[in-house]
């Protein structure tokens, strides 16, 4: 490739060459994409790819083509299947030919989103705006494109303290400032949760998990308890985390009570809705999430649900002031002009702790708009029903058992045995190596469960249907060598 380019410059002296080989990738990815049923949706890299791409690094050039083949050998027969209409395991989104092109136009414009006077930031905001309407949330709300639900967590977790303890704990470090802060979250929480309690410095051990009831929710009267129990003992109970949809069973808790503890209590109140959120795309979901307009902040995935490619995730934030001082910082190099391009009036670094930030926001931007956000409504509904599917064939099955609630799109079952944890945890594994369905292992009230999160537009009642009878005809297979 090197001979090739111009100059110092990594760019093409003539582009024919260059042109002929992405059109040709991009053929093949389209040719991956259409063909994606026919493959296995799992198989495990084999030691002779591992091994071809373990290589010295590369000082020398090869041929784009000759990468691209390697590309195609090596590492794209052997992803995560997360795209494959059988994958049902831990939750995780489908992606889709359109936010593919995004993504490459994305990378095109190779723009950095942290700040400055450009487009790229005009579509982020323009996302914020979509987002904090369909959310509920005030004209004034800001809103921040991170990573994953992890990220936007902890960023709500530290404006929280912010609001807490005031701006000034950036200077001064909790230890200063001597305040005993606790957090409160059901049991059911994501567990990203408790990390982010112990990356802002407040330790793990200050986070409560509530217990949960019969449906996987927040027990109110606990959590009172609890809040009044850590007052009573000098502490300051800061922040309320509720969860719209579950990571184990996709419970949603009860929002408007909840947000009724946090004003009575004067705590924070942030929304965990990683998958869950986007139920407010489909009509007939919405009402289950009545209460999330009183959040005051709402982190989310839009690679879920929302089909984006990975990753996309949302962080909104009620007050925007607060939002601000949690991360703004005065700088010489980061000074913002009057015009020219420092200029600009909002500035995502002063939102987060990312300086370097790609254009996220572009391929979220261009699902909306080639799909429409009603149409990935509908693919939250068929998930929905898919899994109401899977349910009622579960519990007419009378050797497979439901092991917990099916509020949204998961479903906990096993396949019944006097051995049922560690059968059901070899069913899992037979189920990734036979490549059909892959659905994931989970512990539901101590017990072990085949989880399938129905979270991919391309899963169909085949697909379900497909898990069903592999978990039947490998339980009875495992009775039958029991038996002999
Ligand atoms: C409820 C919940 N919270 C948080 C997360 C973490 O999200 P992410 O993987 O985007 O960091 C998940 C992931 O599935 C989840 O289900």
């Amino acid at each position: 490739m090197q001979d090739k380019c111009s100059g110092g410059s990594l760019d093409p002296t003539g582009w024919r060459d260059l042109r002929r080989d992405g059109h040709r990738m991009l053929d093949d990815m389209f040719d991956h994409l259409e063909t994606l049923r026919d493959q296995p949706v799992w198989r495990a890299p084999p030691a002779s790819q591992v091994s071809a791409i373990r290589e010295p690094l590369p000082r020398a050039p090869t041929e784009l083509r000759d990468v691209h083949a390697q590309f195609m050998r090596s590492i794209l027969p052997y992803s995560s299947g997360n795209a494959h209409p059988g994958f049902m395991g831990w939750v995780q989104g489908g992606g889709t030919p359109v936010g593919m092109l995004a993504d490459m136009l994305a990378a095109g414009m190779n723009a950095n989103v942290g700040g400055r006077d450009h487009m790229a930031i005009e579509v982020e905001r323009q996302m914020t705006a979509w987002t904090r309407d369909l959310f509920g949330f005030p004209r004034t709300a800001s809103g921040l494109f991170v990573t994953g639900t992890s990220a936007a967590n902890f960023i709500g977790v530290l404006v929280a303290r912010t609001r807490a303890l005031g701006p000034p704990v950036r200077d001064r470090g909790l230890a200063a400032i001597g305040r005993h802060l606790t957090a409160y979250t059901s049991a059911a929480a994501h567990g990203c949760i408790a990390r982010a309690m112990e990356m802002a410095g407040l330790g793990r051990d200050q986070l409560r998990l509530i217990s949960v009831d019969g449906a996987h929710r927040i027990r109110l009267a606990a959590l009172s308890q609890a809040i009044a129990r850590d007052r009573a003992s000098g502490l300051t109970p800061f922040l309320l985390i509720g969860t719209v949809g579950t990571v184990d069973v996709g419970a949603i808790d009860d929002l408007p009570a909840l947000a009724g503890i946090a004003a009575a209590e004067r705590l924070h109140f942030h929304i965990d809705g990683a998958f869950g959120a986007l139920a407010m795309l489909a009509p007939e979901l919405a009402p289950l999430l009545a209460g999330i307009e009183r959040a005051d902040s709402l982190a989310f995935d839009w690679h879920k649900w929302g089909q984006v490619p990975y990753d996309s995730a949302f962080l909104l934030v009620r007050d925007e002031v607060l939002h601000r001082q949690t991360f703004a910082a005065d700088a010489a190099y980061l000074r913002r002009a009057e015009r020219g391009l420092a200029g600009g009036d909002w500035w995502p670094c002063d939102y987060g702790p990312d300086l370097s930030r790609g254009f996220r926001a572009l391929k979220t931007w261009f699902t909306l708009k080639t799909y429409g956000a009603d149409a990935i409504g509908r693919v939250v509904a068929n998930t929905v029903a898919l899994a109401q599917r899977l349910a009622a064939r579960v519990a007419a099955e009378p050797e497979l058992e439901l092991l917990g609630p099916v509020p949204l799109n998961i479903v906990c079952f096993g396949y019944r045995s006097a051995d049922a944890d560690r059968l059901n945890a070899e069913i899992v594994a037979d189920l990734h190596e036979a490549g059909r369905v892959a659905p994931s292992l989970t512990t539901v009230g101590g017990r072990t469960a085949i989880r399938a999160a129905i979270v991919n537009h391309r899963t169909a009642a085949e697909d379900v249907d497909a898990l069903v009878t592999s978990v039947l005809a490998l339980g009875r297979a495992a009775r039958v060598l029991q038996d002999a």
